[in-house]
């Protein structure tokens, strides 16, 4: 098994099944032609978060790392027309593509974006929600502050909500415990905040697919394991 098989299939199902989607194109070559990293969720995962979160009926999300936009496009879409996402990122251009692409698929009302470093956001974020939890939460930003973004969802998530975190296998490095890589060492303390905290019950599911070997964390809230 090999990357170029795991793309192809990850391709061709995205032919199968997905459609083409202007909005979505539209937002990838714009966030490449500004320079963005091309590190966005890949289509499949993109329609998986949209249907967790339609799964879940979300009218609330909280996103950390919004890049170009691309995860938040996917996820605002299962949104009804009265939700809300509110999307963290740190760098003020990346917040500006984002923002001309979320609006560009129509989805501008439904979306915030929010610049600064998400643990200096969210205090305010806090206050402004009004005690309105959020039903789902997508943590894919700087992978060394993982554990505090999830000991902070925790708080803002409601009983039952949903976090889930991006790129916690890594090509498997998560088995190093001496991993220099402070990436790794942001998704095993992770999983250590995971598993001290009785009150989510949870797993990771690993993936394969355009981009690579990875995995997602899935938690649900209020339930002990
Ligand atoms: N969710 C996006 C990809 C996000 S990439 C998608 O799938 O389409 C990770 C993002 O996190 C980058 O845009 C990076 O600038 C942002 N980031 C890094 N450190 C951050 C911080 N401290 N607070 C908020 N965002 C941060
Ligand atoms: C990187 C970040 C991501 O969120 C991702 O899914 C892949 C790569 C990165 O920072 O390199
Ligand atoms: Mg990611």
């Amino acid at each position: 098994m090999s990357q170029q098989q795991w793309t192809a299939v990850d391709d061709y199902i995205t032919g199968a099944l997905h459609g083409p989607d202007e909005a979505l194109d539209a937002a990838l070559a714009a966030s490449a032609a500004a320079g963005l990293p091309a590190i966005a969720v890949s289509p499949t995962q993109g329609k998986l978060l949209n249907l967790l979160a339609r799964m879940m009926k979300a009218r609330r999300i909280l996103e950390f790392g919004t890049l170009g936009g691309y995860s938040t496009i996917w996820l605002a879409r299962a949104l009804p027309p009265d939700g809300r996402l509110i999307t963290l990122e740190y760098q003020q251009r990346y917040a500006e593509v984002a923002r001309a692409n979320i609006a560009r698929a129509g989805l501008a009302d439904l979306v915030d974006v929010r610049v600064g470093r998400a643990l200096d956001t969210l205090p305010q974020l806090a206050d402004d929600i009004e005690g309105e939890l959020f039903d789902l939460v997508f943590i894919d930003a700087d992978k060394p502050h993982n554990a505090d973004y999830f000991a902070e969802s925790v708080r803002l998530t409601r009983l039952g909500g949903v976090i889930i975190v991006d790129n916690v296998v890594r090509d498997g490095q998560v088995l190093d415990a001496h991993s220099e890589d402070p990436n790794v060492q942001g998704v095993r303390r992770l999983n250590d905040v995971i598993a001290a905290d009785s009150s989510v019950s949870a797993t990771v599911i690993q993936t394969v697919g355009a981009k690579g070997y990875d995995g997602f964390a899935i938690a649900v809230v209020g339930e002990s394991a």
